[in-house]
């Protein structure tokens, strides 16, 4: 069984004076449970020097909600891997479905986004997933599958940390209402079937972890981490209160 991976996405919640207070509480709340699962927390774009100078020390590892895919040049008001290798991050979320819907993010600019990333040695997190429309209609795994196909469209994974891929079925993000285990393990099969048929089995088991998000929290958590294929979760709404992201970081201890 894969170390498991729980990810902390803050979205645009918190401003600098309210993640720092977050960020501390949390170390002190997480104890010695980032040294047996990984934890990562993804605060907005503007704490993350801060955030990495107090992650020092400790196991939790600083990860970016967002990335742009060339290294520097004239792109007013992106921000390139490389400033987020400044900023000590390791890894970055790439492809959330808030991002596609909101900012009209394609397959083929998120493509870009995880060829930057890997170049400069981040661990993209790929988020995938259907709407409501498309699983009523009995797309969600040939949407999901497309989804993944364009995402990792001429990635070679030679010399790269790893790569994360998040299952997210967007009609349950933020509802408080997640899918059942069996149906997340559903679509983490075709997920895992897909990365063999592109990368071999060897390759898939070396580098990818398959994740979990939408409206997972304290109470749920075991649940999906108890499924064969769902290697941890990526957490909005939960994450933002310690005690319930805490909740989850243990179930994904003892889940292992
Ligand atoms: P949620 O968000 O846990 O609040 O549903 C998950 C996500 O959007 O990554």
């Amino acid at each position: 069984m894969k170390k498991k991976i729980i990810i902390a996405n803050w979205k645009m919640n918190l401003i600098e004076a309210e993640t720092i207070p977050l960020v501390k509480e949390l170390i002190k709340e997480l104890g010695d449970s980032p040294e047996k699962v990984d934890v990562v927390l993804c605060p907005s774009f503007i704490p993350l020097d801060e955030v990495s100078k107090l992650l020092e020390g400790t196991k939790i590892k600083l990860g970016a909600q967002d990335v742009f895919w060339e290294p520097r040049g004239t792109y007013t008001g992106e921000i390139s891997p490389r400033m987020l290798k400044e900023w000590n991050c390791e890894y970055v979320i790439v492809g959330h479905s808030e991002r596609r819907e909101n900012l009209g993010e394609t397959d083929e600019m998120i493509n870009k986004k995880i060829r930057g990333a890997l170049e400069n040695d981040l661990v993209p997190i790929i988020c995938v997933g259907e709407t409501k429309e498309e699983r009523k209609q009995g797309k969600k795994k040939t949407v999901v599958k497309k989804q993944l196909q364009a995402a990792l469209k001429g990635i070679k994974l030679d010399g790269i940390k790893g790569i994360v891929v998040a299952y997210e079925p967007v009609w349950v993000i933020g509802t408080g209402k997640p899918v059942k285990p069996e149906d997340a393990e559903e679509m983490h099969e075709m997920i895992n079937e897909l990365l063999i048929k592109l990368y071999g089995e060897n390759e898939r088991e070396k580098y990818f972890r398959i994740i979990y998000g939408g409206s997972v929290d304290s109470g749920s958590a075991l649940g999906f981490f108890a499924e064969k294929l769902i290697d941890g979760s990526l957490v909005g709404g939960a994450s933002l209160r310690v005690e319930e992201f805490a909740g989850i970081v243990r179930a994904a201890v003892d889940s292992q």
